[in-house]
């Protein structure tokens, strides 16, 4: 099997990343349940598809689609690559696909019948009766909706779990509703999966950008040196779509954008932002970390949330106008909110996760503003920022005042600019599915959540979301924002009052003309 990052370089390996004693290497097989929803057909097999042409996965592998609608061979291989793309119908592309197709099959079933588990657990035998050995590993990927997960959970346990091999779930949010119902699914949960088989799935860990936090921040002492409340005076952290809810709304509704985003994907991103330097890479040794920081984090408090609701402008629907969602619904579909750190580190930084839908933008990064520097000997001096973007186009930079070039005695704000698709030519970023199935078959945890972790996030945001739901007196009402606007009139005042400051004066990117200023 090939590895990710095997090349001619030997230098900047980092030692405990590299070692996974349960790599599966053959006689290993996937079965993909819900096999003909929408994140089986988006994500999982497109990702399945980019591991198999880049000769990632086990060699022998062999995926199984597992749902309930009645289909044949050819009408699963069809669905099954309909979001694999070849815009070119590149012939090397298109072997690659029916080949992919070849070690794919799929087996129709109910997610409650110990019977139609059993007809799979027949069909598993068959592909496994090939193998040149006894071993038998299996995995298990839920592309599942939440009322049908235990079930599964159970089912797969009675019927199809291998004895004579290593068996992993992966499972993907929401995992329960609050801190109640979360506890409660896990206990259900690990009556039947040991944690050591569970990988909990948080596709913003996959993100190349969320991964790169950790180098960036450990392995650079010129930013790790000034990562504290004594040169950094707020952070944001910023998920933005341009579209709205759009037929996923009866989803959507009952769950709102705090759950849907703040609360595990933003969340992840300042965990990784935050924790204090782990002992090694290993995932117990980072996830240590991680849930040393977030248990430093108090429940959000009603005075540090702004909550909006998009109302339809420029010829698109408002959020209340899709048909799915139930009429006079308050839910949230933009949330700004702040979370304090409760450590020697980070007393007193304000945290800003910020998520919406129906924006004027499609971008989600990070953005570090620094303290002013000590004053007197400047005036309206911008502060520093060190923005990661995750998406789109990854990149980092930091933005820095530079003397105003020429024969002029002034300061101006410019930046140092590390713009993945300009620095790195012939690289493709992997997309954030591939590289967490591929971390599953490793065996390597430290990309997935940890039950104490989920524990954590829920105790955080809990509190704000029982209030949201009217379960503490009525629930407050979000400010409208038109489609496709920044967001809540209230927005700038609300981050601008935790301290930032916004100093644009002479500042364009990427070109800036001296000869006005
Ligand atoms: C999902 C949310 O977890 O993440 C969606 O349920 C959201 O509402 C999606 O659109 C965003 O993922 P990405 O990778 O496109 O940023």
């Amino acid at each position: 099997m090939a590895h990710l990052g095997h090349h001619r370089r030997e230098s900047g390996l980092i030692p405990s990343m590299l070692a996974h004693s349960h790599e599966l290497q053959s006689n290993t097989l996937i079965v993909v349940l819900g096999a003909s929803g929408d994140l089986a057909k988006k994500k999982t097999f497109p990702a399945l598809f980019g591991l198999y042409r880049e000769g990632f996965l086990p060699n022998d592998l062999h995926i199984v689609g597992y749902a309930r609608t009645k289909m044949d061979k050819e009408e699963f291989h069809k669905r099954e690559v309909s979001y694999i793309k070849n815009p070119a119908n590149d012939e090397e592309v298109t072997k690659k696909i029916e080949a992919f197709q070849s070690i794919s099959t799929y087996f129709a079933g109910a997610y409650d019948k110990d019977e139609d588990f059993q007809g799979l657990e027949k069909h598993l035998q068959e592909i496994e009766s090939q193998y040149p050995t006894e071993e038998r590993n299996r995995i298990f990927y839920f592309a599942l909706p939440p009322s049908v997960f235990l079930d599964v959970a159970k089912g797969l346990k009675k019927n199809n779990y291998s004895e004579r091999g290593v068996n992993r779930i992966i499972v993907e949010k929401p995992f329960g509703k609050d801190l109640e119902s979360s506890r409660q699914m896990m206990v259900t949960l690990k009556k039947e999966w040991q944690e050591d088989e569970t990988f909990r799935i948080d596709h913003y860990l996959g993100k190349e950008m969320v991964k790169n936090m950790l180098v960036l921040r450990f392995a650079n002492i010129a930013f790790s040196a000034a990562w504290d409340k004594n040169s950094i005076s707020n952070v944001q952290i910023t998920f933005k779509e341009p579209f709205g809810t759009e037929g996923r709304g009866g989803y959507f509704d009952e769950f709102g954008i705090i759950r849907d985003i703040q609360q595990n994907h933003l969340l992840q991103v300042l965990t990784i932002l935050t924790m204090e330097r782990p002992v090694s890479f290993s995932a117990e040794d980072i996830r240590d970390e991680k849930v040393k920081v977030l248990r430093a984090i108090p429940p959000v408090e009603q005075k540090d949330v702004l909550l909006g609701q998009y109302v339809s402008a420029n010829g698109k629907p408002g959020y209340l106008d899709d048909d799915t969602v139930p009429k006079g619904s308050v839910c949230p579909t933009f949330a700004a909110l702040t979370l304090w750190i409760n450590n020697p580190r980070w007393e007193g930084v304000p945290f800003i996760l910020k998520a919406g839908k129906a924006l004027n933008e499609a971008k989600v990064e990070v953005r570090i503003q620094y303290k002013d520097v000590t004053s007197g000997i400047f005036r309206d001096i911008a502060r520093n920022e060190l923005v990661i973007r995750i998406q789109p186009s990854e990149a980092v930079y930091i933005k820095m005042n530079v003397k105003t070039p020429g024969l002029v005695t002034r300061a101006m704000p410019s930046e140092m600019d590390l713009t993945y698709k300009r620095r790195f030519t012939d690289t493709k970023i992997p997309e954030a599915y591939e590289a967490l199935i591929l971390d599953a078959f490793k065996g390597d945890h430290s990309n997935f959540v940890r039950d104490d972790e989920l524990d954590a996030a829920w105790k955080i945001f809990t509190p704000i979301l029982h209030w949201i739901e009217g379960k503490k007196g009525p629930s407050p009402r979000p400010s409208p924002y038109p489609y496709g606007s920044r967001g809540p009139n209230e927005l700038e005042n609300f981050i601008t009052g935790y301290g930032y400051k916004r100093v644009e004066t002479g500042y364009v990117w990427p070109i800036t003309n001296v000869a006005n200023l």
